[in-house]
């Protein structure tokens, strides 16, 4: 078999998953419900416009992760909205996040292993350090 770079590893894991229905809002049902302060942040949110940022943010997360510039000059942006002046994200609550992401991954991708858990992993640590850096 191909070696796959993370890059397409993630993408195709991230594939499997939008091939299935509800695996969208399925990450925001479990987001949601890990607090008030999560749900709080979220009290002007059009979720129909969120779903489809969700999906948008892992995709700027495989590009910014391989280099590419324009999705690293979206990181850049996204990580000012996220600051501390703005909609004020700290680093505990991308935490959160991150295992939410995980957990409906993990349930909706019928090929999820180890490896790809840790592409997962690799992929989102990236632009969430590269965010709480910027905070
Ligand atoms: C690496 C992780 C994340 C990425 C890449 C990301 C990306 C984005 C993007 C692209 C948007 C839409 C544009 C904008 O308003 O800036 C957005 C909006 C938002 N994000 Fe994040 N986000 C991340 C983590 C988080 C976390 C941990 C929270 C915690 C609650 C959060 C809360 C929000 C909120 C409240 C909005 C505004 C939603 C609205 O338009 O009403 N994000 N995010």
């Amino acid at each position: 078999m191909e070696a796959l770079t993370p890059k397409d590893q993630f993408l195709q894991s991230l594939d499997r998953c939008m091939e299935q229905e509800g695996f969208i809002p399925a990450f925001y049902d479990r987001f949601l419900s890990t607090s008030a302060e999560i749900r709080d942040k979220f009290h002007n949110t059009d979720f129909e416009q969120q779903n489809k940022m969700l999906l948008r943010s892992l995709r700027l997360a495989a590009g910014a992760t391989a280099g590419d510039p324009e999705s690293l000059r979206e990181l850049r942006e996204r990580a000012r909205t996220h600051d501390r002046n703005h909609l004020n994200i700290e680093a505990r609550l991308y935490d959160i996040w991150l295992e939410a992401v995980i957990e409906t991954v993990q349930e909706f991708d019928e090929e999820w292993n180890e490896a790809v858990e840790n592409t997962w992993r690799t992929i989102l640590g990236y632009v969430i350090s590269y965010m709480v850096k910027r905070y």
